[in-house]
């Protein structure tokens, strides 16, 4: 087991937060900061938070890179997409804002990777060695395709289109408060939505996380899929048990990964 922990920061609509990770565990180090997210959410202003985050946990990181993930879709270290953050994310440097506001390495990741990668090197999906597909159900539908413990990162499954609509907007967890819908109305959105990821992919499992995946018996046990469907274990630290492990290996770090 390694003694640095990596700090690891997930970035959400309404919480910035972050815990050191030991990477020889898959667990967190000490517990975990939360910080409100700052309105409006530019990336400056989340920098500024990312950063006491940091600050806080300097004693226990040593000089390990920071993960952080982000609800978009993140290519050379520049945020892509917004569906549903601040606009400003759209093509900003964000990784490169959060390095030099940070003074240290910072490596930035899409949210549903991060947690996918935590369900499989740690989680739910630990003993597949084949194609696995984790979904977060939350505001959005975050997905992430793992094959043989490697990602393919930003697949962004959450927005196929689906019966002439972008999925996430009728079957994310928010699409059934939004909504008023017992399990029993969501279920078929979710059937629809996961045969059809199944169609296309042929993937040896899903695992199903986001905070409504505490009530997977309510669900999943409904939809009639020929793929394996199960709940995501590591819950709310996914991402940043993820981000951390994704970090590390970004750089190299083997020494941390073990
Ligand atoms: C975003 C993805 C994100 C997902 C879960 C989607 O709306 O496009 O980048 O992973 O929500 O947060």
């Amino acid at each position: 087991m390694s003694n640095t922990a990596v700090l690891g920061i997930d970035i959400g609509g309404s919480g910035i937060k972050g815990a050191p990770v030991d990477l020889g565990r898959g667990d967190f180090a000490t517990d975990r900061l939360r910080i409100p997210t700052p309105t409006p959410s530019t990336p400056q202003a989340v920098a500024e938070v990312v950063a006491q985050v940091a600050e806080h946990f300097a004693d226990q990181i040593g000089d390990a890179p920071i993960g952080v993930t982000i609800p978009a879709v993140v290519t050379h270290g520049r945020t892509r997409s917004a569906a549903n953050i601040d606009k400003s994310w759209i093509d900003a440097a964000a990784e490169q804002i959060f390095t030099e506001r940070l003074g240290r390495p910072v490596h930035l990741v899409n949210d549903a990777d991060a947690a996918g990668m935590a369900e499989v090197k740690y989680g739910a999906a630990r003993d597949n060695d084949g194609l696995v597909m984790v979904t977060t159900l939350g505001t959005g539908i975050g997905t992430a395709l793992i094959y043989r413990g490697v990602l393919v990162p930003n697949t962004e499954l959450g927005h196929i289109e689906i019966d002439g609509h972008d999925a996430e907007t009728q079957a994310a967890a928010s699409a059934k408060t939004r909504l008023g819908l017992k399990y029993s109305e969501y279920v078929p959105r979710l059937q629809r939505y996961y045969e059809t990821l199944e169609r296309l992919f042929s993937p040896d499992l899903f695992v199903v996380g986001g905070g409504i995946s505490k009530e997977a018996d309510k669900f999943l046990p409904k939809l009639a899929l020929k793929t394996p469907i199960i709940p995501a274990e590591l819950r709310n630290r996914a991402g940043i048990i993820g981000a951390a492990w994704l970090a590390a290996d970004a750089a190299g770090r083997t020494d941390l990964l073990s």
